[in-house]
């Protein structure tokens, strides 16, 4: 377990990451994404580790982008999921974890379905602990890739306002977006039905807005999100149609904004819900974009949390240092 990195032992949220902790991950993620551009997409950074990606809930971004960025590294993974696993035969976080550790692992990375399941793992077991969302709680490696993304694009994060429209309340990644963009001086807003965002909002800082359209006429940027219906009892919205109607992103929507509106997703989309398909794929869009982005935001990551300086990162391409 490497004592002192850039990050700490584990990245568990960005609730408590400082201003130059989020800035070495994303300078670490510009430096580490020409390696995907490769003929051959393999350095020697992450050599003799080994990471188990533990994925107790479904995913397609995350697992598989945690994976190339791990091979990318030339780390040695395994995958374990809930099914196919002893986890089906009642055998505890804690215990699979530790027998997980006996095999010498070095690093974990877990989706769970339990808010603070990744912390309460990153104080059991030496490995370095990576979230890769818990439950409601953070989605640290999604706001990250996020605001790499909105960095790209418009230059900087300062001073940019990114609001958040949909499912707030069901989100982790709205959570770790807000945590992220305010530390680094983004002014946020959220934007849904009422029922669709917690109990005083307000005090995380950002601003709420009842109408897309005064959403769109203040933001920059739009993170669209998923209506997260497997998390829902009936009752938050009275229609899938009718919520298309009042908050969904729309081209009409789009082309009404006074500038040239960014459009996320994380992703998976409801076309046709949240997001039309004429958005989804249309100029303003950058949401491939933050897929690709996602695997050097996960490189950058594990290469911090293994005990690499963010300004050593070129050099590491190279000879395969940590640090
Ligand atoms: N954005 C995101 O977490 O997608 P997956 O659920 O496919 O990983």
């Amino acid at each position: 377990m490497p004592p002192n990195t850039a990050l700490g032992k584990d990245l568990v949220g960005l609730e408590s990451l400082t201003a130059d902790q989020l800035r070495a991950i994303l300078d670490t993620a510009e430096a580490f994404k020409e390696i995907s551009e490769r003929q051959i997409k393999k350095v020697p950074v992450l050599r003799g580790k080994t990471i188990v990606n533990a994925f107790f809930e479904p995913s397609t971004r995350t697992r598989v982008s945690f994976e190339f960025a791990e091979k990318r590294l030339s780390a040695d993974t395994v995958n374990i999921a809930s099914s196919g696993s002893s986890v089906v035969k009642g055998e505890t976080l804690v215990d699979t974890a530790r027998n997980l550790e006996a095999m010498r692992i070095d690093m974990v990375v877990m989706r769970h379905g339990s808010s603070g399941s990744a912390q309460f793992l990153a104080e059991r077991i030496p490995s370095n602990v990576i979230n890769a969302g818990d439950g409601r709680h953070e989605h640290p490696t999604q706001a990250l890739l996020d605001m790499l993304t909105i960095r790209d694009h418009v230059g900087r994060l300062e001073g940019v306002k990114v609001c958040i429209v949909g499912d707030i309340l069901h989100s982790r990644v709205a959570r770790s977006n807000i945590f992220g963009l305010r530390t680094l001086g983004a002014e946020v807003g959220v934007c849904g039905p009422r029922t669709l965002l917690p109990a005083a909002i307000e005090e995380m800082g950002v601003k709420v807005f009842a109408r897309i359209e005064e959403a769109i006429e203040w933001a920059d940027v739009l993170n669209v999100l998923r209506l997260q219906l497997e998390r829902m009892q009936a009752g938050y919205v009275p229609s899938l149609r009718e919520y298309n109607r009042v908050f969904g992103l729309t081209r009409e929507r789009v082309q009404a904004a006074p500038g040239e509106l960014l459009v996320l997703h994380p992703g998976p989309m409801n076309r046709g819900v949240e997001i039309d398909s004429d958005v989804a794929d249309g100029p303003q869009s950058v949401i491939l974009d933050q897929v690709t982005n996602g695997v050097a935001v996960r490189m950058a990551v594990l290469y911090l949390l293994a005990g690499g300086e963010p300004e050593k990162a070129e050099a590491a391409k190279v000879d395969g240092a940590h640090g």
